[in-house]
């Protein structure tokens, strides 16, 4: 009985690099919506290490970084009973359909994808091929579990259209192969930019530490870097949301919105009359006392290593049961001999 209930779920799926620390952006933008999720869905959450080395990194850190993130699900209130949490390297099933869908990825979509045009940018001595079939593997992440939801910041939206694509491609040769998955985007958060260069994504990889906020970052240090964040050189100095011509002010606004729940329009009668000098450490006070309980949290279980280790071995038991079947029938339809 209970597994006719389990197999009516629908199934919400996602991942992070571990190519840096987390950032005020991928909580925002991704891990802060998937925990509630878990009544409701089958939820697959992973640390994507093998994408990671498309960019040169650092073993020792990468390894560090890996379990840091792990840790820091479950701080963010991800429970490792009801959400299956892995690590993608541990599931070889990615790297195995990843080979098989590249065959069914065409240069040209890959050429058009705007992460591998900002990363050969950033890193033009090493624009290696795997850099460039990034999105054949992430189309294997999301359709050995045959994923409905891809909860992802805006950034993320062109690679689960192309894995759309992609599933569509192949489900037209061989019949109803893969579930054609959706992005989930939220309302807010979806792009939280750089608190130094507004125009400008935050990101793990960012050069300019003050523009970054870290998940686990010293609260002494979040306030400062809000209380030093660009807002803007107009005379007016109110806190109202336009995008355009104040977009430092509108990233604060929408990371006041997206801790506190608060509508812009709330937001902007709170701070009548204020000015940035009470806006900005009031963002900074917020985001310190969200992010306080999870540093706090991610510490603690980072010290219980036998815990995480059972932990990302029972993630990798069960995400590798559900990755086996589809890589099978993969195998099948394309013609392998089974074993
Ligand atoms: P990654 O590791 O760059 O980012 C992880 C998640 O955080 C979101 N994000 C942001 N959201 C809002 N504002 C920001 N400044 C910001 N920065 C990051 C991202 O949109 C993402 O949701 N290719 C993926 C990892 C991946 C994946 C997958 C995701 C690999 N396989 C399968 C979903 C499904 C990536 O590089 O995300």
């Amino acid at each position: 009985m209970a597994e006719t209930v389990m197999d009516t779920k629908k199934v919400m799926l996602s991942g992070i690099q571990p190519s840096g620390e987390l950032t005020l952006g991928s909580y925002l933008g991704a891990i802060k919506h998937w925990p509630a999720r878990a009544q409701e869905f089958d939820c697959y959450y992973f640390m994507a290490d093998l994408h990671t080395i498309t960019v040169r990194q650092n073993p020792a850190e990468l390894r560090r970084r890996t379990l840091t993130q792990l840790a820091a699900y479950m701080a963010c209130g991800l429970d490792p009973k009801q959400n299956v949490l892995f690590i993608q390297s541990h599931v070889p099933a990615h790297a195995q359909l990843a080979w098989v869908l590249n065959c069914y990825t065409m240069y040209g979509e890959l050429s058009r994808m705007t992460q591998f045009k900002d990363k050969s940018l950033k890193n033009a001595d090493n624009i290696n091929a795997g850099l460039f079939t990034y999105p054949a593997l992430m189309a294997a992440d999301i359709l050995l579990y045959q994923a409905d939801y891809v909860p992802v910041g805006e950034d993320q939206k062109q690679h689960v259209e192309i894995c759309r694509d992609i599933a569509t491609r192949f489900n037209s040769i061989y019949g109803d192969v893969f579930k054609v998955p959706e992005p989930y985007i939220p309302p807010v958060g979806a792009r939280v930019m750089s608190l130094t260069t507004p125009t400008s994504k935050m990101s793990k990889s960012d050069h300019d530490q003050n523009g970054c906020v870290y998940l686990l970052e010293k609260p002494e240090d979040i306030l400062r870097k809000f209380k030093k964040a660009v807002t803007d050189s107009d005379m007016e100095h109110c806190v109202r949301y336009a995008p355009k011509e104040k977009p430092g002010v509108a990233n604060l606004m929408q990371i006041y919105s997206a801790v506190t729940g608060k509508s812009f329009d709330e937001i902007e009668r709170e701070f009548e009359g204020k000015g940035y000098g009470v806006f900005k450490p009031a963002v900074g006070e917020v985001v310190a006392d969200c992010l306080r309980p999870i540093r706090e949290e991610t510490q603690r279980l980072l010290e219980d290593k036998a815990y995480l280790e059972t932990v990302y071995r029972e993630g990798a038991e069960r995400a590798s049961y559900i990755a086996n079947k589809t890589l099978r029938k993969v195998y099948k339809k394309v013609g392998f001999v089974q074993m």
